[in-house]
């Protein structure tokens, strides 16, 4: 939510412009509803911004360019406060001569009110609606007085951010230049992302690597309530008290091709197509030739893990439909209660959580602040926590006790397709991982479990080559108004996960349901033509629940519904009753989901296309949402 950008090139160099547009190209999926820069040259400060998309702010640099400098900030926007608009769009200036600021800004900050209402006593006048306008003039007034003080250079904003930083509440990420010094970039965090990006002889600042990925894969990961200062030859970094500390370096190991569409015409459609690749890399060293899971990262000791009674796994959106994917497994092969909850209702209800309880978080972004603030809150309870995340060093790992990683790779697309099923993979891997110890899945379940598990990216690959007829499909039905998904046992959450994809892409009513639900209340919205997803549960599914879907299927085709079906290759049972069958490969009933939602995908991604929409930024989101 919001994509931030800091640059420092070598004295002379000019290049900040482009380096700063292409890191906010690369993070416009944050947040798309303005985008600004500012440079920091010989001649002062200079800024240019424009409420739209990041095309805006490249059409109005050609028509009034700037001049060329080594250092600048860059900002797309995801709104908050104040809509989006030309005077709301960041970065937002305040002082003035040598002491004139620019700031960027990412998150909330709580008591903006009152620090608005303390600016306008003193005679501020305020260009914009928003928190961030409020914290450039605290900060102006800071460097002011720093100055007096006698201090200069970068050191002098550093301390001017620092003590802004004491006064401020909520979370935040904010990054500022200074007019009288054209080669210093200073930030800070709170409970919201920022990287360091060290090249050569070049320093970078971005709320995720992919600001930098084209330059440098050396990064360095920032902790809770600090300050960072980039000049061309590197970072320092002090808490916001000013005690000097070490950054966490890390080493990013995907590239730029990664980032980038490679030919697709979306980045949605490649990472709809990498999900083979997503699963395998998620599964890739960890069993050994024997077949036993090797979870070395899950660093909580095995009696604790052993004595857990209880497991709650917090999330938000698609990843919770993961979570949810996982109850059925981690039950299963665990014999231990699992709860799913939205982490932003885990937060406020009073959990029953204690240190026997095992909190799983899920996030692609690990930036979440729905989930972070659950993770804080399992943990003061304590909670023992793992965070199953695709993103190295983000915020939610890092205040974990463990992390399993996702190897989904990059995902740009704001709407999460890989990274789901890199997610449900990962829960598997944790399920018989606690399973194995807690000694409720045998040694040969859990050798045939991953054996079927390292069978699943091939035919993910079979289920993306026989496409074809649901694109066809979708295509047809782009002015449907409503479409129903019904779904059982682990098809329920996918059922879930296709409504959700359909709405934030297509902006298409769509509702997931429990087909066991459908005579206590839906199926009073079946009417001629109403188009229904059924995800089929395997013949081989146990307690005789395939026939259970077959006959709600039959009971809608009855009343006229548009019958798609997803089932089982060979299940000729659904035959009868359906409109519309899409083939998936067979496997393990519980596997199913890593499957029947790849044509879900691909249906949503394919119907908003047809209907001229941008499926990679869909309207009102943004990728993280790193704001409650
Ligand atoms: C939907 C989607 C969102 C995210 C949710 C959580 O396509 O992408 O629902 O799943 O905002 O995000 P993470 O996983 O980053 O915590």
């Amino acid at each position: 939510m919001c994509g931030i950008v800091g640059y420092v090139g070598a004295p002379g160099s000019g290049g900040a412009l482009d380096v700063v547009v292409d890191g906010l190209a690369r993070l416009e999926y944050r947040g798309y509803d303005s985008a600004g820069v500012a440079l920091a040259g010989p001649g002062g400060l200079a800024t240019r911004k424009k409420a739209g998309k990041l095309a805006n702010l490249r059409a109005l640099l050609e028509a009034a360019p700037l001049e060329p400098a080594s250092t600048g900030i860059g900002h797309t926007r995801w709104a908050t406060h104040g809509g989006p608009t030309d005077a709301n769009a960041h970065p937002h200036l305040a002082g003035s001569g040598d002491d004139e600021v620019a700031v960027i800004h990412n998150g909330i900050i709580e008591n903006f009110a009152a620090l608005r209402a303390e600016l306008e006593a003193k005679g501020v006048e305020l260009a914009s609606e928003t928190d961030t306008e409020v914290a450039a003039h605290v900060l102006a007034g800071h460097v002011a007085a720093v100055r007096g003080e006698g201090l200069d250079g970068g050191e002098a904003l550093a301390e001017a951010l620092r003590r802004t930083c004491r006064r401020l509440e909520g979370a935040f990420t904010l990054l500022a230049v200074r007019s009288g010094d054209p080669s210093t970039v200073v930030g800070a965090r709170r409970s919201s992302p920022l990287v360091v990006g060290l090249g050569e002889g070049e320093t970078f600042l971005g709320s995720d690597v992919a600001a930098f990925i084209g330059r440098t894969r050396d990064a360095l990961a920032l902790g809770q309530d600090e300050v960072v200062t980039i000049t061309a030859e590197g970072a320092t970094i002090t808490t916001f008290d000013g005690e000097p500390v070490e950054g966490s370096p890390f080493h990013v190991d995907w590239d730029v091709e990664a980032a980038e569409k490679g030919g697709y015409p979306s980045f949605m459609a490649k990472e709809i197509d990498e999900q083979p690749r997503a699963v395998a890399d998620t599964l890739l060293g960890r069993s050994d030739a024997e077949g036993r899971l090797v979870l070395d990262e899950v660093r909580i000791s095995t009696e604790e893990l052993a004595a857990v009674d209880k497991v709650v796994v917090i999330s938000c959106g698609t990843s919770s439909y993961a979570g949810q994917v996982a109850k059925y497994a981690v039950e299963h092969w665990c014999r231990i209660p699992v709860e799913v909850e939205y982490a932003h209702e885990f937060r406020y209800r009073d959990p029953v959580v204690d240190e026997r309880t095992l909190v799983v978080s899920i996030s692609q972004s690990g930036e979440t602040m729905d989930t972070l603030m659950a993770v804080r809150h399992a943990r003061e309870l304590g909670a023992r926590t793992v965070s199953i995340c695709n993103t190295n060093g983000a915020t939610i790992p890092r205040e974990s006790d463990a992390v399993l990683y996702t190897h989904a790779g990059p995902e740009i697309a704001v709407a999460s397709t890989k990274a789901f099923l890199a997610q449900i993979t990962a829960c598997y891997l944790l399920g018989l991982y606690l399973g194995a110890l807690r000694g409720t899945a045998s040694p040969e379940l859990v050798k045939e479990v991953l054996e079927d598990l390292h069978a699943m990216p091939d035919k993910v690959q079979q289920v993306l080559d026989g496409l074809e007829r649901v694109r066809e499909i979708a295509r047809f039905m782009a002015d449907s108004r409503s479409v129903l998904f019904l779904g059982r046992h682990v098809g329920y959450p996918v059922a879930l996960e296709g409504a959700l994809k359909l709405k934030e892409l297509a902006y298409i009513h769509a509702e997931g349901f429990a087909a066991g639900e459908l005579k206590h209340g839906p199926i009073a919205l079946i009417d001629a033509g109403q188009p229904v997803f059924v995800v089929v549960p395997p013949p081989s599914s146990p307690h005789g629940l395939h026939g259970k879907v077959v006959s709600n299927i039959q009971e809608i085709r009855a009343r006229g519904a548009r019958t798609l079906v997803i089932a089982e290759e060979g299940d000729e049972g659904v035959v009868p009753f359906a409109e519309e069958v899409i083939r998936v490969p067979a496997c393990p009933p519980l596997l199913m989901p890593l499957l029947t939602v790849v044509p879900l995908q691909v249906f949503a991604a394919e119907l908003a296309a047809a209907k001229g929409l941008d499926v990679d930024q869909p309207r009102n989101l943004a990728k993280s949402v790193t704001v409650e």
